[in-house]
């Protein structure tokens, strides 16, 4: 018989916590009863809320540092999930086999890395593939990279956390380029009825601002950030007032 203190420790481990508006973004656009592979996944809190919500059927937590690899095991065993959630030491999915995960998550990175890391795999040109990020910065550059290299966003939304405003989006591949205008990567597929985009788009055009004034200081002429912004506050009703 456990003692009563160990009854309350066992029931406080199968309690569900809750996951920060990103990661709860990133686990809505979780397929159900998928196989998971959360890149970056520090203290493992993705996939574990998702094993315990029952919601996947197997789940790789990789980190390429064996540190925040270590706090994932240590919160996949303290809630009791080891049967479905696996720790691997991995760089991005360089020691993920393609028929190890259909749903990828890269979450909390920049985009950059985001990009380099989509980049080197190739089995992520499929279209049974699920990629779901949500890039820290520039994630411009990735949209960029996901639409000029047969990636299709399917999906967008936009969420407030520790004081900035982020994107999570979802895309899969159907080998398709597609070229858009400038302004399409700064904001993807954001819809204006998201009530987190307004805030999401004010600080994208606040940076482009940054930029064009910088520029303009230097005294140059055709600035491209310009007609962006424009075209950003023409799509989605934000006023020049709202950037004061
Ligand atoms: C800020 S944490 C994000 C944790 C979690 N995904 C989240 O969004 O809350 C970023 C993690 O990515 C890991 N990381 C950085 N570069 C990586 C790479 N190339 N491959 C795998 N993990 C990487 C870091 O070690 C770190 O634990």
């Amino acid at each position: 018989m456990p003692l009563a203190e160990e009854i309350t420790e066992m029931s406080n481990m199968s309690k569900l916590f809750e996951l920060d508006s990103r990661l709860k973004l990133c686990a809505d656009y979780v397929r159900n009863d998928t196989t998971l592979a959360d890149i970056g996944t520090d203290h493992a809190y993705l996939p574990v809320w998702l094993a315990l919500k029952s919601k996947i059927k197997s789940a790789l937590a990789c980190d390429i540092r064996p540190m925040p690899l270590q706090s994932g095991a240590d919160n996949i065993e303290k809630y009791g999930c080891s049967d479905v959630v696996k720790t691997r030491l991995s760089d991005g999915l360089d020691e993920i086999k393609e028929n190890e995960a259909d749903d990828i998550v890269l979450a909390g990175m920049g985009g950059e890395l985001i990009v380099n890391i989509i980049a080197r795999t190739e089995w992520l040109k499929n279209h049974d593939k699920h990629l779901i990020m949500q890039p820290m910065t520039k994630a411009f550059v990735l949209r960029e990279y996901l639409c000029r290299n047969g990636f299709d966003i399917v999906e967008e939304k936009a969420c407030t956390y520790g004081g900035k405003n982020y994107s999570v989006m979802l895309a899969v591949y159907d080998a398709e380029e597609r070229n858009y205008p400038e302004s399409y990567y700064y904001c993807g597929k954001l819809e204006e009825k998201d009530p987190y985009v307004k805030p999401y788009i004010k600080q994208v055009i606040k940076k482009l601002n940054y930029k064009a004034e910088g520029k303009r200081h230097c005294g140059e002429k055709n600035i491209a950030e310009e007609k962006i912004i424009d075209e950003l506050r023409n799509k989605f009703g934000v006023d020049e007032d709202d950037n004061r």
